[in-house]
């Protein structure tokens, strides 16, 4: 076995900071899981669900304290404040790390550090990075087992180079023999701390989702997306997609929407237009580079789904259902009668009773939802029904479009092309979300999401688009067309206006084909919209008012948005890429004249 200096130093180092009573390097094996299961299980944090209707499956429940991502707690330490941007929390590296010393001295008192050597990206492969994750939460052990590949074969690829260190505390020690709690966490105490400049990561306090499992967003997204700064290739918050056509041509397609916003159903869509197949190659996470050809190649860096429970159905999703028959876990979902899992819209009519997620008696005459709005599945994504066979391929799949969207009830039509490559990082650039329940705070409330990375990217965003802008630099680059797309818009009286989910192949299908070079699409001043007729509509109880809303270009919607997009922009100073501004600026004065032509 090849000796990493690194990680033997590192090691010895957070054993004595942390002072665990004892160090357990993860194998990733089954009997490791299922002792994981068994602590958790006796913790009264866990229980094993009914092996009739989901073999191997458990059900836990948080601390009600700690169900989400706690943005307003995540922090980059870069040297300048300016290099996190406004777009992110900042502390200096030393401060943060005075802080963190502090919090972790002695944190695992009385409890185990497990190591997670994991690797992002199948194992192997030019695009896939390696971390090694310390933690005192058996629940994470769990999770990281499903969400990343972990074990052995991962210290034989690292060898002895370089890893990101991801140390991870539920910052709860057990002192004096003190009976232990179901979900230990410290809320008040909460830090997720990111240190760029020397790739590494530090989390406190939190046992919960993107919090704690850091392969996720505090590597693959917040530290990976400074090294694909650096390196020169893209680290997304991106569902990946392959989408065949009825004459057997392939293509795969990534997109980008906020949390909570619909990636993981776009990735499993059962088409509705017949002899069109989607399976699924990622559901949120999808890193870039060059291939030889100049095309860029998608990897999954993860090998689970942490997916939103709330709305997911056999109507809506039933791939996602399929996928959760067996070997998965839920976490803040209700329980049946049977020991078995419901949340809201899993069934059209709820269950006459059920435990809450906090562990209360549940009816549908109960004011509360019976599922945290934040619940989440974890389940290996081998398990999926329509995972494509290439999902694993080391060198990664060639990207022929790239959506971006988000949550808005007004003024987004259904889709819009960029005409080039700097238009659409332009309108990645303003998309603007409603909020959801996947991190604390106000539901609904509009914000800019840029690339829906807002929460995630791990410098000053106004680099991050210089980088995007950078990226069509490179000599005979083979780019991905860019489409804006919107599922969320809404009639007059709330209702949405587009069916979404599966037929949401419509659109992909128009998609597919502008990148095949045989649909048509009309220059507008936002950008290249189909047809009235450009998009199969047929068998679709849409009225041809509701066509020609999801079509259309406001005008005078988008001229109000223009003066949001500038102070926007400002908020970000002379950072914000020329190119941008330029954009911007052309966008105003086609509007204007466009809006003086109509007069
Ligand atoms: P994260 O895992 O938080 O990154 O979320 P995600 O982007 O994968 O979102 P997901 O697919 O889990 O969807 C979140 C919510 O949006 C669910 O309640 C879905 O039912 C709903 N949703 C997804 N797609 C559509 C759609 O096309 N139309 C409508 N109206 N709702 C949708
Ligand atoms: C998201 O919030 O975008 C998620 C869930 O995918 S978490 O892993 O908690 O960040
Ligand atoms: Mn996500």
């Amino acid at each position: 076995m090849v000796k990493n200096n690194k990680l033997a130093a590192w090691l010895d180092e957070m054993k004595s900071l942390c002072k665990p009573d004892e160090v357990v390097v993860c194998t990733g094996s089954t009997e490791e899981y299922d002792q994981m299961w068994e602590l958790l299980i006796a913790a009264g944090a866990a229980k094993r669900l009914n092996p009739e209707k989901r073999p191997n499956s458990y059900l836990v429940r948080s601390d009600p304290a700690d169900v989400a991502r706690v943005e307003s707690r995540t922090f980059i330490c870069t040297r300048q404040e300016i290099n996190a941007g406004p777009n992110n929390n900042w502390m200096a590296p030393d401060e943060m790390k005075e802080t963190l010393n502090g919090l972790f001295k002695g944190c695992m008192h009385g409890r185990k550090m497990y190591v997670i050597p994991f690797s992002m990206g199948p194992i192997g492969s030019p695009i896939a990075h390696i971390g090694i994750q310390i933690t005192d939460s058996p629940y994470v052990v769990t999770s990281m087992h499903i969400m990343t590949r972990v074990g052995q074969a991962v210290l034989d690829e690292l060898g002895d180079g370089d890893f990101v260190p991801c140390v991870h505390s539920v910052g709860k020690p057990i002192i004096d023999d003190e009976a232990d709690v179901p979900w230990p966490c410290n809320p008040d105490n909460l830090y997720v701390a990111h240190f760029p400049g020397d790739r590494e990561i530090w989390s406190f306090g939190s046992g919960y989702g993107g919090n704690a499992l850091l392969g996720k967003k505090c590597f693959a997204l917040r530290i990976a997306s400074a090294m694909a700064r650096d390196e020169g290739w893209l680290a997304e918050h991106m569902l990946i997609l392959k989408i065949t056509n009825p004459e057997g041509v392939v293509r795969y397609i990534a997109g980008a929407f906020p949390s909570a916003c619909g990636k993981t159903n776009l990735a499993m869509l059962i088409p509705t237009i017949p002899g069109w197949k989607v399976e699924t190659v990622g559901d949120d996470i999808c890193w870039m580079k060059f291939g030889s050809d100049r095309r860029l190649y998608a990897i999954n860096p993860e090998a689970g789904f942490f997916g939103v429970a709330p709305g997911t159905s056999m109507k809506s999703n039933a791939n996602a259902m399929l996928t959760l028959n067996k070997d998965c876990i839920f976490t803040n979902v209700a329980e049946t009668d049977d020991a078995d899992v419901w949340w809201e819209e899993m069934t059209e009519e709820p269950p006459e009773h059920l435990i809450d997620w906090k562990g209360n008696h549940w009816t549908p005459d109960s004011l509360e939802p019976a599922a945290h709005p934040n619940a989440r599945f974890t389940v290996s994504a081998a398990q999926c029904p329509v995972i494509a066979d290439e999902w694993e391929e080391l060198a990664g799949v060639p990207i022929s479009a790239i959506l971006f969207g988000g949550r808005r009830a007004t003024v987004v039509p259904l889709v819009n092309e960029a005409n080039n490559w700097s238009q659409g990082v332009f309108f990645g650039s303003i998309v603007s979300s409603e909020k959801t329940a996947a991190a604390v705070g106000t539901i609904g409330e509009i914000r800019r999401d840029p690339m829906a990375m807002l929460p995630f990217c791990g410098y000053n965003m106004a680099d991050y688009w210089q980088h995007w802008v950078n990226i069509c630099d490179k000599p005979n680059a083979e780019l991905p067309g860019i489409y804006y797309v919107n599922w969320f818009l809404k009639d007059d009286s709330g209702k949405y206006l587009w069916p979404g989910f599966g037929e949401n192949s419509r659109v992909l299908k128009w998609i597919f084909e502008r990148c095949e070079g045989t649909a048509e699409a009309i220059e507008t001043p936002i950008g290249n919209l189909p047809r009235i007729d450009g998009i199969d509509f047929s068998g679709l109880e849409l009225m041809q008012e509701e066509i020609e809303q999801l079509l259309r270009v406001e005008i005078n919607g988008w001229l109000a948005e223009i003066p949001l997009i500038e102070a926007y922009y400002e908020s970000y100073g002379d950072r914000v890429p020329v190119e941008l501004r330029e954009e911007l600026g052309n966008l105003k004065q086609r509007l204007e004249d466009a809006k003086k032509a109509a007069a």
